[in-house]
């Protein structure tokens, strides 16, 4: 009854809400979702959803039973398919050659080897996964290593969804990309795949191109919003040198429309499962290629911004007198951004780190992530609380560090809070988050990113 199945390999942050998406759009497309993981598809299952995204459970609960399910039963699933996105994860390779910088890519080729195994018809494979340039081709060649004259072709597609805005950036992306090889059945697979996401959006959003460009163009983005948080974190050190203030730099410059004012909010530095991995992939493929320059070029982001980590944790410890030992500190935020729980790659993390190696003590509160908080962390247990409740979490403390940029921390009740902690009293905001003039009036010493420091002391 329904008119195509499709498939999805990897239930997570990019697998399981672009499926809930397709479904909701394409009600005559039976969409499978699978994952070797019983917990992510039990939980998917249950209505309480591995990953908090804003709207997605309505949109999971509207479709899931109908033309939405997810199953843990991967083999028979490929084997009905006719169109197998792959969105398992591609984390950067720990071990053997490339170590620290190439994609780890045995999560892929064992999923393609999956496919080939348990497929007796030709399938359309779609790349979701952020790959290094010229993957499909070598997937490519795993799948044609069949003799029963199955034939596969392998499309790109990548995701450009943000954690937090899954739901928004699917419904109303800037740009579908899809790339296939210009032959006959490279063109065909193009059209079917194109054909879905006709369903919500506008044709002249769907933009095509050959695979190698479509792979490539992932990257690229990442590296390009990557690199404008560092541009802007560099400048912020310079800020603070000469009493220039961030926020005022970013916005007269963003007012430049050649510029944009987008990616420009100068912190702690970025986080997130993408920009670090997809920029190292980027130099190790360079590299490759023999383009050391373009190589160190695209380094220097990273570098950049484990050097604004670092000036943030000097900033708190020198101005709490040098040393932190054994004093309470509250840390408002784990997770890498706002309105996700996801803590991977968060700058919190390195933050809490290098604190708790100072020996302070953490009281950490976070709306979405203090589970991630208490696994990351788990080799300081005992010199670290969680805390649902941020007013708890600053009892006592001698210092608030807010290190995500989530929008419930600006309306808490901060005079009490003043109240109830150690005297003096900092906050270092991380994200230039709060209102500073208002803290200081209340007798907070506040330190910040690139703006002069609003000090009592
Ligand atoms: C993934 C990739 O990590 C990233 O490179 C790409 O840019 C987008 O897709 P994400 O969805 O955030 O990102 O990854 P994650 O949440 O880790 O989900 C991957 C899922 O694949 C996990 O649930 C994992 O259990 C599953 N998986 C992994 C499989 O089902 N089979 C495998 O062999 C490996
Ligand atoms: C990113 C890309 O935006 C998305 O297109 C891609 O598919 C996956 O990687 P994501 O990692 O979810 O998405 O978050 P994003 O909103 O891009 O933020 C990344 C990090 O940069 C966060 O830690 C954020 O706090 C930080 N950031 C962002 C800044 O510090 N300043 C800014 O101006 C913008």
């Amino acid at each position: 009854m329904f008119r195509k199945n499709i498939l999805c390999i990897g239930a997570g942050y990019v697998g399981g809400p672009t499926m809930a998406v397709i479904a909701r759009h394409c009600p005559e497309y039976r969409v499978v979702v699978v994952d070797i993981s019983h917990e992510r598809i039990a939980q998917w299952n249950s209505g309480d959803l591995p990953i908090y995204e804003p709207g997605l459970a309505e949109i999971v609960s509207e479709v899931i039973g109908k033309n939405l399910f997810f199953s843990t039963d991967v083999d028979s699933h490929i084997e009905k398919a006719d169109i197998i996105f792959v969105s398992v994860n591609t984390p950067t390779k720990t071990f053997g050659l490339g170590a620290g910088k190439a994609a780890d890519l045995q999560f892929w080729e064992k999923t393609a080897r999956q496919i080939l195994k348990s497929s007796s018809t030709g399938k359309i494979v779609v790349e979701k996964s952020t790959l290094p340039v010229r993957t499909a081709a070598a997937i490519g060649r795993i799948l044609d290593s069949n003799d029963q004259g199955v034939h596969f072709e392998v499309v790109s597609n990548p995701e450009f969804l943000a954690e937090g805005s899954a739901v928004r950036d699917l419904e109303n992306p800037d740009r579908v990309l899809i790339g296939a090889r210009q032959t006959e059945s490279g063109q065909a697979a193009l059209r079917e795949i194109v054909e879905i996401y006709r369903h919500w959006v506008p044709e002249e959003k769907i933009v095509t191109s050959n695979v190698w460009s479509s792979e490539l163009s992932k990257l690229v983005a990442n590296a390009f919003l990557a690199q404008r948080v560092s541009s802007i974190n560099t400048i912020s050190a310079l800020c603070e040198k000469t009493n220039a203030d961030i926020e005022e730099v970013a916005r007269a410059v963003g007012m430049d429309s050649r510029i944009g004012s987008k990616f420009l909010k100068a912190g702690v530095g970025f986080g997130g499962s993408c920009f670090k991995k997809d920029i190292l992939n980027l130099t190790y493929i360079a590299e490759n290629y023999g383009l050391f320059e373009v190589a160190r070029y695209w380094e220097q982001v990273v570098q950049i911004n484990s050097y604004q980590q670092r000036r943030f944790v000097n900033l708190i410890i020198n101005n709490m007198f040098n040393t932190v030992a054994g004093k309470k500190i509250a840390v408002f935020g784990f997770s890498f951004k706002a309105d996700t729980g996801d803590i991977r790659e968060s700058p919190a993390i390195c933050v809490c780190q290098a604190l708790l190696e100072e020996r302070a003590v953490l009281a950490i509160h976070d709306p979405k992530a203090l589970e991630g908080a208490n696994q990351e962390l788990a080799d300081y247990t005992g010199q670290f609380t969680l805390e649902s409740d941020p007013y708890h979490a600053a009892l006592g403390a001698h210092a608030i560090v807010v290190a995500t940029d989530w929008a419930e921390f600006t309306t808490l009740d901060y005079e009490r809070i003043y109240e109830s902690m150690e005297k003096p009293a900092f906050v270092f905001d991380g994200r230039n988050l709060l209102d500073h003039q208002k803290l200081y009036e209340f007798g907070f010493s506040v330190h910040r990113i690139g703006r002069p420091s609003l000090s009592r002391i």
